[in-house]
C-alpha cells in the first residue's frame, strides 16, 4: 500500500542495514574509553536509533529530547523549543545525538549548543543516516553520516510527510501527486 506513493527508493533496507552496522562499528572503536550517551531526537530517529543502538558494543545508555526548531527568536536554548526533555543528568559525559536526517542544519547546530551549554555535557557529536548537504544554512556537519542525499523530499524509516510514512521500511522520494493532493 505505502509502496505505491513512492516513486523512487533512494536507501534500500539492505543499504540501511549496511550503514547502522559500519556507522556502529566505527562508534564503538571511536567511544571506547568514554562515557557515551546516545541521544535519540524524537520522532524522526526512532527506527535509525533503534537499529543503530544495536551495532554499538558498548556499555551506553539511551534517551531521547524532543525539540522543535524555528527562525527569528531566541530563548535560553537558542533557537529551539524543548517539547520533551532528557530524563538522564548528562552533565561531563560524551552525548552523541541521533537524527534522521541534516538538512539546514539549525536543528542539529542549536541542540548540540544546548548539550554543551545548559546540560554541560562534556563532548557533543551528531550522527544523521542522511545528509542533504545542498540544505544547509547553518555552518554545522554531522560527525556521521550514513549516506548524503539529493536536495528533495525524502519519506520513511523515521522521515515524515504530514505524520505519515514513518513505518516505511526504506527512505523513498514522494510521487508528486501524493503531496499535491
Ligand atoms: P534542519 O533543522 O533543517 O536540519 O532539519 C532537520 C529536520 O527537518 C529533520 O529532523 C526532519 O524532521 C526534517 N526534514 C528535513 N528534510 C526532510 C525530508 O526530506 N523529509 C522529511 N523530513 C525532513
Ligand atoms: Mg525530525
Amino acid at each position: 500500500m505505502l509502496d505505491n506513493d513512492i516513486l523512487k527508493t533512494l536507501v534500500s533496507k539492505e543499504e540501511i542495514k549496511e550503514i547502522c552496522k559500519k556507522l556502529g562499528d566505527k562508534i564503538t572503536k571511536d567511544y571506547k574509553d568514554k562515557d557515551l550517551v546516545v541521544v535519540g531526537l524524537l520522532s524522526g530517529c526512532l527506527p535509525f536509533m533503534s537499529d543503530l543502538v544495536r551495532e554499538i558494543d558498548l556499555y551506553i545508555k539511551t534517551d531521547y529530547i524532543k525539540v522543535s526548531s524555528y527562525n527569528g527568536g531566541t530563548s535560553s536554548s537558542g533557537h529551539i523549543e524543548i517539547k520533551s526533555d532528557l530524563n538522564l543528568c548528562v552533565e561531563n559525559k560524551d552525548v552523541l545525538l541521533v537524527d534522521d536526517i541534516i538538512d539546514t542544519g539549525l536543528t542539529l547546530k542549536e541542540t548540540v549548543n544546548y548539550f554543551l551549554n545548559v546540560k554541560k555535557a562534556a563532548s557533543v557529536k551528531t550522527c544523521v543516516l542522511l545528509d542533504k548537504p545542498e540544505g544547509r544554512k547553518e555552518k554545522i556537519e554531522a560527525d556521521y553520516v550514513g549516506t548524503k542525499v539529493e536536495n528533495c523530499f525524502v519519506v520513511g524509516y523515521g522521515l515524515d510527510f504530514d505524520g505519515f510514512y514513518r513505518n516505511l521500511g526504506y527512505v523513498g522520494v514522494l510521487k508528486e501527486e501524493v503531496y499535491k493532493k
